[in-house]
This record gives C-alpha cells, sequence and structure tokens, in this order.
C-alpha cells in the first residue's frame, strides 16, 4: 500500500480547504489517484452528526458529548471511507481529523490529553495521518479572513464555533502549534498569514518532498 492519508489543519479562515482543492488537482496532474473529505462527516452517517454537532440550537453542549459526536462521526468516516480508500492506494486528502479534536475540544474546551487520547483509542485505535499540513495564521487574522459574522449569517447562519471567542481561538491556534512541535516528522507547519499564492507556493513545496519521501 502506497497511497498516503494526509490531512489539512488549522483555524477556521485559516485557508486549508482552499488549498486542500488546489492540492488534489496538483496530485491528480501528476498522475495520482486522490479522493478529498472533510471533518466532521465524509459519510452520510457522519454528515448527519456533523449536523448536530455544529446546530447552534443546542444551548449547553457538555464538551465531553461534543467530543463523543466528533468522535463517532469520525469512526464510521474511518471505516467506510477512509481505509478503503487507502487500500484501493487512492491519496486520501481530508480536511480536519483527530488533531482538530485535540486542539478545539482539548486546548479549546479544556478536555485532557489523557482522556481524548483514550477516547481516540477507542473510535480509531490511535489512527494517524501519514503527514499533516497545518495552516498557521494569528487567530484575530483568521477570524477577519473567515469569520465576517454578517456573511456567514447571509450564507445560511452561524454554526457553534463560529461564535466563538478571540481567547478560544487563541487556544486553539495555541493547541495545533504544540502539536506540530510534539511530532515533527508528521507535521509541516505552513505560514498562511500571507496571500493565497504565497501560501501555495509553501503547500506545493511540502506536498512535493512528501511524494517525493515515498515515492523514491
Ligand atoms: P469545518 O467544516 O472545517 O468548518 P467550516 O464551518 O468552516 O466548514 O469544521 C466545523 C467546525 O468543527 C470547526 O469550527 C472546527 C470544529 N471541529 C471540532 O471542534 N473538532 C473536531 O474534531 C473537528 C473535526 C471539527
Amino acid at each position: 500500500m502506497t497511497a498516503l492519508f494526509i490531512t489539512f489543519e488549522g483555524l477556521d479562515g485559516s485557508g486549508k480547504s482552499t488549498h486542500l482543492r488546489r492540492a488534489a488537482e496538483w496530485m491528480q496532474a501528476r498522475g495520482l489517484d486522490v479522493r478529498t473529505t472533510h471533518e466532521p462527516g465524509g459519510t452520510p452517517l457522519s454528515d448527519a452528526i456533523r449536523g448536530l454537532f455544529l446546530d447552534p440550537c443546542w444551548e449547553q453542549v457538555d464538551p465531553r458529548v461534543e467530543a463523543l459526536l466528533v468522535f463517532a462521526s469520525r469512526r464510521q468516516h474511518l471505516a467506510e471511507v477512509i481505509e478503503p480508500s487507502l487500500t484501493a492506494d487512492t491519496y486520501i486528502l481530508c480536511d480536519r481529523f483527530t488533531d482538530s479534536s485535540l486542539a478545539y475540544q482539548g486546548a479549546g474546551r479544556g478536555l485532557s490529553r489523557e482522556w481524548l487520547t483514550a477516547l481516540d483509542q477507542l473510535a480509531t485505535d490511535g489512527r494517524q495521518p501519514d503527514a499533516t499540513l497545518l495552516f498557521d495564521l494569528p487567530a484575530e487574522a483568521a477570524q477577519l479572513r473567515g469569520q465576517s459574522l454578517t456573511r456567514r449569517q447571509s450564507e445560511g447562519g452561524l454554526d457553534r464555533f463560529d461564535v466563538e471567542t478571540l481567547e478560544f481561538y487563541s487556544r486553539v491556534r495555541e493547541g495545533f502549534l504544540e502539536l506540530a512541535e510534539a511530532s515533527p516528522d508528521r507535521f509541516r507547519v505552513i505560514d498562511s498569514s500571507q496571500d493565497v499564492e504565497t501560501t501555495w507556493d509553501q503547500v506545493q513545496r511540502v506536498l512535493g518532498e512528501i511524494l517525493d519521501a515515498t515515492e523514491s
């Protein structure tokens, strides 16, 4: 099995989803079989859980329930889409995975690493991506870019995370950076604070290095 499981992580508004789409086209042009997917979601059941997970109608969501929902969605996604695709030698580019839970539910909501790691073991056997691109920028910049509240409101409503505070997003950013520091072999940190083309140059270079390392 040579296909890789590559995840794109970062704050909302970090540009990861735009670059994931570009990366898929770029890899397909290199002749690779690529499937793009996202979390929470990626299967009909996982998308249904995503709806529950993000719905602002719940006034109080216990942080553990939040984590349980997202890991239930992930388990189904892993079993139904990710593992079968990799077995069929299709590269997976996934918008968010377990690192998002460690950053948002861990650093953001305050759940302990031990509890989240135990849940991750139960749900995914601790499955890790082969490589992770972290799109990093200050929380203020991400909020300005991706979370124009009036725009999101007019586009179909805010989700439970759109209304979180800058302090929350700053903790999430730090959480991501700590994860990257702890696993330098898996993580590649992309400076996403500049314009799209400058960021794309970095993405192309990093992906090229990852692919060359596995092809050689
Ligand atoms: P995403 O689909 O990336 O955001 P967008 O609304 O911009 O399309 O993710 C939705 C939200 O879910 C996002 O604010 C981050 C949050 N999230 C978690 O809190 N934990 C997780 O494990 C995942 C995958 C997402």
